[in-house]
């Protein structure tokens, strides 16, 4: 069966894409972000996974408005970006591993999830950028993106978040293949875009959220919806990924993490960002 050595959460900010190509990451301004990404860097280097689960929200860019699924999952060969409007370059495609998608979507079907599988599949800012930081050269894993809705209302509950991370995490375990597979989530932590509370961010939640992880995971399951909105702002809500992974990497028989590295920088742009690398113990 295929063996699941861990998680990697980080946010995602169109500007680190821009940063990336124009070299800026020694730059007073980057340097505390970026810093914190070499020794993940390394923990994967070691581990050397041959597939990543990507559970990310799509901002527009594959689904908007007018088609909005709460949960969708990549099945494709081969998943392309495209600009998104936000004025940064455009990275290559990513290798799917569709073996492990359709047993994925089988998995999740066949424990009542209701999904939309998508043969086709365009992956925004949100799947690359997380690629880019943890990779930066050629991207040597393959993916299985995962998009959960946190862009428009209604979005999932953090329970019904953390029982989706608890089935993938599942299906990754009984993927009948030798392959090391690892999860990624990407957004977060606090911000808000937009609205009266623009450029909101707390800290004292953030780091409380991230403890959690390791000491008390499903600390954030007794949050409702709006409950996390008004914590972390309408976009700090994404914080919903980092619960998916966490979930995915398991609770029960023994299945403990332990903590690799994590990192946390207010701000990048309008975001406090967050950094959790963990691995299954
Ligand atoms: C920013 C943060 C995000 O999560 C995003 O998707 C887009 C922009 C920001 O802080 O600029
Ligand atoms: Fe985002």
């Amino acid at each position: 069966m295929a063996q699941l050595i861990g998680g990697v959460a980080t946010s995602h900010i169109p500007a680190i894409g821009g940063a990336i190509a124009n070299g800026l990451q020694q730059e007073p301004y980057w340097k505390p972000f970026f810093d914190g990404y070499p020794p993940v860097r390394d923990w994967l280097g070691e581990q050397r996974p041959d597939v990543v689960v990507v559970f990310y929200n799509d901002h527009g860019l594959n689904f908007f408005l007018d088609k909005m699924p709460t949960f969708a999952v990549g099945a494709a060969t081969e998943y392309r970006n495209a600009d998104e409007g936000w004025g940064i370059p455009t990275t290559e495609p990513v290798r799917g591993e569709p073996g492990l998608s359709w047993h994925l979507i089988e998995t999740l079907v066949g424990k009542d999830f209701d999904l939309v599988t998508c043969q086709e599949m365009l992956v925004d800012h949100a799947c690359t950028l997380p690629l880019k930081l943890l990779w930066p050269g050629e991207c040597p894993v393959t993916i299985v993106p995962v998009s959960i809705n946190t862009v428009q209302f209604p979005l999932p509950s953090a329970r019904r978040v953390w029982a989706l991370g608890e089935a993938v995490g599942e299906a990754i375990r009984t993927w009948d293949s030798d392959k090391k597979v690892a999860v990624i989530a990407s957004g977060g932590l606090s911000h808000q875009l937009d609205g009266e509370r623009a450029g909101f961010i707390n800290k004292a939640f953030d780091l409380q959220f991230m403890d959690s992880l390791v000491s008390n995971p499903t600390w954030a399951t007794r949050f409702s919806t709006l409950e996390l909105v008004e914590q972390t702002g309408t976009q700090g809500v994404e914080l919903l990924m980092w619960l998916a992974m966490r979930a995915a990497l398991g609770t029960a028989g023994g299945h403990a993490v332990r903590e690799v590295h994590r990192n946390y920088h207010i701000p990048i742009s309008n975001t406090a960002t967050g950094l959790m690398a963990l691995a299954c113990a």
